[in-house]
C-alpha cells in the first residue's frame, strides 16, 4: 500500500513538471521543438493518480493506444481526489491560454463554468459523426450543453451517496439491521464506539463535503434537496438547521481525517472502521486485484446501501472529457475524445473505475456485484446532483462550501455554517 501511495505522489511530481514543462504552449521554440512534440503526444489531464481510479484511465489509454499507433498518451494527471488540487492548477493554465488536449470535467453547473467562459469548443461535429445523440440519456446531455451546443464526452456515472460498511465490524457491534435512517445510523455509530472501532472513516476536508451532501439529502428529503439549487431555495430555515445538526452530530462519530479518500475507505476493508460515506469509485478500489486496488472480497470484506435516509435516489455525478479552445494537439485529443466515447473504451474503463457506462448500450454483463445495483439503481430511482462533484453548484460555489465546511471541522458552530451556506447560495451568481 505504501508503495502505491510512493508512486501516486512521484505521478504528481511528474504531472506538474510536465504542466510546468507544457505550460510554454509552445514558446519561443529556442531550445526544442514543443511544436513537433505536440503532433505525437496527447496530454490528457484528469486527477485519476491513485490506486483504484488510476486503473480505469488506464484500461482507457490501452485502448487509445491500440487504436491510434501515431499518438502517444501524455498523463498529465495531478494527484488529489475529487480533483480540487487539479482544478486549480487547470484554472491557471486556461486563464494563461496554455491548455492541455483535453481535459476532465463534472457533468453540470462545472462544466457550464468552462463553457461560459469560452474555454471549451463544442463537440456537435462529434455527436454527428459518431450519432451519439443516440447513445446518451437525454438529461445527461442537457447539462453538458448550452443553446443546442454540447461540450463534453460523459465516460461513466458515478453515484456519491453510498455508504460503505465491514460487515464483521458491524456484528461485532450488536448492529443487526443495516441503518436506513439517519437515527438509526447515529444509533449504530454510537454502538460502534463503544466497542473501540472507528465509526465512521473520514479522509481530506473535500471527503467532508461528501459527507454533507448525502447528509443533506437525507435529511431535507430529495425534493428539497433538488430545490436547494432553484430559485426557491431556502438555506436559512429550520429544516437545513435540523440537516446541518444531523451532520454534526455524525461528524462527531469520525476518527481522524486520512490523508484522502483512499486510506479512508480501506479502514473499513481493514475492518478498523464500521462505515464510510464514499462515491462508488470505492467500489473499484475494494475490488480491484492488488496491483491497484485492495482485492478485497465483496459483501465479506465490504458491503454498501445507500446513505442513511437516501434510498430510492441516486445522487449522481458524472466525469466528461472536454476538447479546449486551443488545444495544441487538436486532433489528438479529438482521438481520445473518440475512445471516451465509445463503447469499447466506456467497457474498458467503468468495471475497473466503479462507474456505470454513461452510454445506454453498453454491454450489461461487465457490471456485475456492486455495479449491477448501480445499473439498476440508476435505471429506477429518483436523481439528486452532487455538490462536491460539480452538478448542482459550479466550482467558485463549491470552494464556498468547502471552506465553510472547513471552518466547521474546527469550531463545530452549526449556526455560523448556516450562515456562511447561505451567503455562499446568495452569492453564487448561478
Ligand atoms: C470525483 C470524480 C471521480 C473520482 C473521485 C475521487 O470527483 O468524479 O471520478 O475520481 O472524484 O477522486
Amino acid at each position: 500500500m505504501r508503495r502505491q501511495w510512493m508512486a501516486a505522489v512521484a505521478v504528481t511530481v511528474a504531472g506538474l513538471l510536465a504542466l510546468t514543462a507544457c505550460g510554454d504552449g509552445g514558446g519561443d521554440g529556442a531550445t526544442q521543438s514543443p511544436q513537433a512534440d505536440a503532433k505525437k503526444k496527447v496530454e490528457v489531464f484528469s486527477w485519476w493518480t491513485g490506486p483504484g481510479e488510476a486503473d480505469g484511465l488506464k484500461a482507457m489509454k490501452e485502448i487509445f493506444e491500440k487504436q491510434n499507433a501515431g499518438l502517444e498518451f501524455f498523463d498529465a494527471a495531478v494527484a488529489g481526489g475529487s480533483g480540487d488540487k487539479a482544478r486549480a492548477l487547470l484554472t491557471t493554465k486556461l486563464q494563461a491560454q496554455t491548455p492541455p488536449d483535453t481535459f476532465q470535467g463534472h457533468a453540470g453547473a462545472e462544466l457550464q463554468g468552462y463553457i461560459k467562459a469560452g474555454q471549451l469548443e463544442p463537440l456537435n461535429f462529434l455527436y454527428d459523426e459518431l450519432k451519439l445523440k443516440d447513445v446518451f440519456p437525454q438529461q445527461l446531455i442537457d447539462q453538458i450543453s448550452v443553446e443546442g451546443q454540447v461540450y463534453s464526452v460523459p465516460v461513466n456515472i458515478h453515484r456519491s451517496n453510498v455508504m460503505w460498511f465491514n460487515p464483521a465490524v458491524l456484528k461485532e457491534a450488536g448492529v443487526t439491521e443495516v441503518p436506513k435512517t439517519i437515527p438509526d445510523f447515529v444509533a449504530a455509530l454510537e454502538k460502534v464506539k463503544q466497542k473501540g472501532k472507528i465509526p465512521l472513516s473520514i479522509g481530506s476536508e473535500w471527503t467532508m463535503v461528501h459527507l454533507l451532501e448525502s447528509v443533506l439529502l437525507g435529511s431535507l428529503g430529495t425534493d428539497a434537496y433538488n430545490r436547494l439549487w432553484t430559485a426557491g431555495s431556502d438555506w436559512s430555515g429550520p429544516a437545513m438547521t435540523k440537516a446541518l445538526d444531523d451532520f454534526k452530530t455524525i461528524l462527531s462519530y469520525a476518527g481522524d481525517p486520512a490523508d484522502d479518500w483512499q486510506p479512508a475507505a480501506k479502514q473499513v476493508a481493514d475492518g478498523e472502521a464500521a462505515f464510510n460515506i464514499m462515491g462508488d469509485w470505492a467500489y473499484g478500489y475494494f475490488h480491484n486485484p492488488p496491483d491497484g486496488g485492495l482485492g478485497k472480497t465483496s459483501k465479506t470484506d465490504f458491503d454498501w446501501a445507500p446513505s442513511p435516509g437516501t434510498g430510492g435516489t441516486f445522487m449522481w455525478l458524472s466525469d466528461s472529457f472536454t476538447l479546449p479552445k486551443g488545444a495544441p494537439n487538436r486532433d489528438g485529443a479529438v482521438a481520445w475524445l473518440k475512445v471516451a466515447a465509445s463503447k469499447e473504451g466506456q467497457d474498458a474503463f467503468n468495471p475497473k473505475k466503479g462507474s456505470i457506462p454513461a452510454r445506454k448500450d453498453a454491454d450489461t454483463a461487465l457490471y456485475t456485484d456492486y455495479l449491477a445495483d448501480a445499473l439498476k439503481d440508476w435505471g429506477g430511482d429518483k436523481l439528486a446532483g452532487s455538490i462536491q462533484h460539480g452538478v448542482v453548484v459550479n466550482d467558485a460555489w463549491r470552494v464556498a462550501i468547502n471552506e465553510a465546511v472547513g471552518l466547521f471541522h474546527g469550531d463545530k458552530d452549526v449556526a455560523a455554517l448556516q450562515k456562511a451556506l447561505a451567503e455562499a447560495a446568495k452569492n453564487s451568481g448561478q
